[in-house]
């Protein structure tokens, strides 16, 4: 990361650094590491994010796309970064992200992060199911990446708005990906 300027590091170059990410490797793992370093950076440069969407002190929930390349990405062109500004208690269903990989900053605010995998009779439950298997707190500046396949849910436990950076490495509406329910251990194809 020495070759980055830390407080003059803006949106263009992180964009440009991530494409060249993608040209130069391979290995989506090293990817995602990669890229969630840069990301760091970023998030620690301040006021850029509330600027660009031209946020008020308060509300300004939504989603908004910051880049979509069609240059590059991961398995295919087309990685997007994206912004959600989240309300207090915001959360979703434990989900996958198929065959891409995705990188959750939080820039101001803090949630939490549960990830969950299978477990079947003889792994400690007595039907198959989805079991949590550990939580963690992003707040500012914090950056996670999670592979191919991973399953976990987001909760927003910031009192006021959280506002996350999101990158997938290919957009997500473009790949088959899952919804779980922790009950009945369902699976439902999420809405493209
Ligand atoms: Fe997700």
């Amino acid at each position: 990361m020495a070759q980055v300027q830390t407080t003059t590091y803006t949106l263009e170059a992180f964009i440009e650094d991530v494409r060249n990410i993608f040209k130069n490797e391979i290995d989506p793992h090293v990817q995602a590491k990669t890229v969630t370093e840069h990301l760091k950076v970023l998030m620690a440069v301040p006021g850029w994010l509330e600027e660009k969407l031209e946020l008020e002190a308060e509300g300004g929930y939504g989603r908004f796309s910051l880049h979509l390349d069609e240059e590059s990405g991961h398995p295919g062109n087309g990685w997007w970064l994206m912004a959600s500004v989240q309300k207090p208690g915001q959360d979703n269903l434990p989900h996958d992200h198929g065959v891409t990989w995705v990188v959750y900053g939080v820039y101001k605010g803090s949630i939490q992060q549960r990830k969950w995998r299978w477990a079947f009779p003889g792994e400690g439950v007595d039907k198959a199911q989805i079991v949590e298997h550990g939580r963690f707190i992003q707040t500012d500046g914090d950056a996670a990446y999670f592979m191919p396949g991973e399953i976990h849910d987001t909760l927003n436990v910031e009192e006021g708005r959280s506002l996350v950076i999101r990158l997938e490495s290919q957009k997500l509406d473009r790949v088959t990906r899952f919804q779980y329910n922790v009950e009945t251990g369902a699976m439902i194809v999420m809405d493209r």
